[in-house]
């Protein structure tokens, strides 16, 4: 099976549908809002003139928003038609950012340079087989001394959604719309893999990178799991026999 194709495919429909809808607000990132949230904001900090590689980076609005901040961005993703509105909207906004068309593992079987950031975030490892091979890559991209923050749904969504928590040999093949308010119910095939927390972090410290700080949060900034409710000032959460759920962590890992 092709799942590289697949996926590419899929993102591609995706993108298209994601680029003018409300959920990614594209009119209002042009006229000068962030479409970074409080979570990675906090954790990454000043990122003034440091340079940057945005893993997964779909059409480029938190790479652009990085760029806003200072950084030095460089943006990689799978999907042709996200990396052609990236490349859009940073001609628009006269961002000097670079965007790469690629497969996460052929960028990293082929780049030579080395960031002082790696981030990436919300929703990007469930579309990845090998998550030693990706914390290896990371490892590969980052300066000495340099970060990767990694923002991630945490697994137990999937498992309350019917998927698995812990890895399985054989990915979810589906049959999947997509997650913004205008999608009309066209479906594209997925193909996506469970990752637990552990194998998460057991692939990093393998890469030889030091955990600075896991954290858990019971709120997404992300509308996109059934059963959500908005709670003024913090998110959504979601409760389970009356307790909060985890629904999104947090990594910062040094190398
Ligand atoms: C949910 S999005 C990332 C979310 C991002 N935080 C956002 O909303 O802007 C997942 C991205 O991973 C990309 N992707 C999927 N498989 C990939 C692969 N093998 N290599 C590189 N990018 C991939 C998709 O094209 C998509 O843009």
């Amino acid at each position: 099976m092709d799942y590289i194709e697949i996926n590419k495919q899929a993102w591609n429909k995706r993108t298209l549908v994601h680029f003018d809808s409300k959920f990614y607000d594209v009119a209002g990132f042009l006229e000068g809002k962030t479409s970074l949230n409080p979570i990675e904001l906090a954790q990454v900090g000043n990122v003034q003139g440091k340079s940057l590689l945005h893993l997964q980076c779909h059409f480029g609005l938190d790479s652009l928003s990085w760029s806003r901040l200072g950084a030095k961005v460089t943006g990689v993703d799978l999907s042709s038609d996200a990396i052609d509105k990236a490349r859009w909207l940073a001609d628009k906004l006269v961002i000097d950012a670079n965007f790469i068309e690629s497969d996460l593992y052929h960028f990293g079987a082929i780049n030579k340079q080395q960031f002082d950031l790696v981030f990436s975030s919300y929703g990007a490892l469930c579309w990845l087989p090998d998550l030693n091979g990706w914390a290896q890559i990371i490892s590969d991209a980052l300066n000495e001394g340099g970060e990767l923050h990694l923002v991630e749904f945490h697994g137990i969504t999937d498992l309350l959604s019917g998927y698995a928590y812990f890895a399985k040999d054989q990915p979810d093949v589906e049959q999947e719309g997509t997650y913004t308010e205008n999608c009309v119910g066209e479906k594209s095939t997925t193909v996506c893999w469970s990752h637990s927390l552990s194998e998460v972090i057991n692939a990093l410290l393998c890469a030889g990178l030091t955990l600075v700080e896991v954290n858990e949060y019971p709120y997404s900034p992300y509308n996109c799991f059934e059963g959500l409710e908005f709670v003024e000032g913090e998110g959504y959460q979601l409760l389970y026999k009356g307790q909060q759920v985890p629904l999104v962590y947090a990594i910062k890992a040094r190398k």
